[in-house]
């Protein structure tokens, strides 16, 4: 059984920097946090060598030493906010037996799909201590690891942009396979994103068990939904797992990302979510007017994170100085000068140079709030 206070399992030393989780909570804070989704990644040299040492990817993330080392190598070079659990979102199909596999140049790979009720039955039993129990691992060597340092963030993919993987067997474009499924037996898309679903909330909860502070849900291909589709087929999940790690861990805030889901967000208020993550098409100014509005008559508050463009990290020293001093100006329009976290867009790419990622952090803590 999960137990709310997570911090009776293991004694992790207190926080030395929560101005992250202040932020979350609508408090007063010196300057902006900042971190950048996919921080530890191939950017980055130091990173390439332990993946080299690992001998491949899925092995650096079920070695805890090697997971530990990667994720805290950001943290050495920048001056970030929170730490990232080093893993994948497509841990759990892997775990349910699809047989995850990456391809060089070609991203990640299934060698069996998910399409019909016989795929169906042919899942592995999924229990996240069990399955995952390396992902645990690696939670509560990097919490040990930071130290108090910054929060560690745990995540997981939602169940819509997991389902698209498994039915696809890979990365997709057009996701054929999983809108087929979804115009055509919709009942049986329900029925998988319903697993899935077990498995992500059984999965965050364990990651709380073990030391996670915050979690993050990457929706990240929600926004291929149609507007009539994404409340029934993505929406609704999102905000089933919300509430139930609310019920389970009340104190540990979530941020909820649907990168295309700007257009959405009046729609994406209604859960317990703490933040929502933005991509770069929406201007922060404008998301905080229609989250306000949205929330109207609760007293529910909802950050916000994001949204530099990841490429604007390929431009000079002064270009993403500019761009942050605009995105930040945006996020306080209002005057209020929190409840909001910085981030990109999107993940870092792999061919930014990490002393323009630097620029992007030390430019969001020098601006004056
Ligand atoms: O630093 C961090 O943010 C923590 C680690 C992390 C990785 N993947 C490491 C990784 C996180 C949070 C993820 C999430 C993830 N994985 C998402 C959601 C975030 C998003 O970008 O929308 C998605 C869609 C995936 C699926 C995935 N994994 C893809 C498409 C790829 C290959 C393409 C790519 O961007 O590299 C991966 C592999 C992967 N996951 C790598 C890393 C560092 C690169 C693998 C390598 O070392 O070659």
């Amino acid at each position: 059984m999960s137990m709310t206070n997570v911090n009776t399992t293991h004694n992790f030393a207190p926080l030395k920097n929560d101005r992250l989780l202040k932020a979350l909570r609508f408090e007063t804070v010196d300057v902006t946090p900042v971190w950048m989704m996919r921080q530890a990644g191939r950017y980055l040299p130091e990173y390439k060598a332990t993946r080299s040492e690992a001998g491949d990817f899925m092995s650096l993330c079920k070695d805890t030493a090697r997971a530990t080392e990667v994720t805290m190598q950001p943290l050495r070079r920048f001056d970030l906010d929170a730490a990232i659990l080093f893993s994948d979102i497509l841990t759990i199909p892997d775990a349910m037996g699809l047989g995850l596999y990456f391809e060089t140049g070609e991203g990640p790979k299934f060698k069996r799909t998910l399409r019909t009720e016989a795929d169906f039955k042919q899942l592995e039993p999924f229990i996240a201590n069990d399955s995952l129990s390396y992902v645990m691992d690696a939670v509560t060597s990097i919490r040990k690891e930071l130290n108090g340092l910054v929060p560690l963030f745990g995540f997981s993919g939602s169940a819509w942009t997991l389902a698209t993987y498994m039915i696809e067997g890979g990365s997709s474009k057009d996701y054929r396979f999983t809108k087929g499924l979804l115009y055509s037996k919709p009942e049986f898309l329900h029925q998988v994103l319903a697993h899935v679903n077990a498995a992500i909330i059984d999965y965050l909860d364990a990651q709380i068990v073990a030391g996670a502070q915050i979690i993050q849900l990457f929706d990240s291909w929600g926004g291929a939904l149609a507007h009539r589709q994404f409340v029934e087929f993505s929406h609704q999940y999102n905000k089933q797992v919300v509430a139930e790690l609310k019920k389970r861990h009340p104190d540990i805030p979530v941020v909820v990302f649907t990168k295309g889901g700007g257009l959405w967000l009046d729609v994406q208020a209604d859960s317990d979510a703490d933040c929502l993550g933005l991509d770069w098409t929406m201007p922060l100014d404008k998301a905080r007017v229609i989250i306000a509005e949205a929330n109207k008559g609760s007293n529910k508050r909802t950050a916000i994170q994001g949204n530099l463009d990841p490429a604007t990290l390929y431009g000079s020293p002064d270009s993403i100085r500019q761009a942050v001093k605009l995105m930040l100006d945006d996020a306080y329009a209002t005057g209020e000068k929190t409840g909001y976290i910085a981030n990109l867009g999107h993940g870092i790419t792999q061919w930014v140079d990490p002393d323009n990622a630097k620029v992007f952090v030390d430019a969001v803590h020098s601006y004056q709030l």
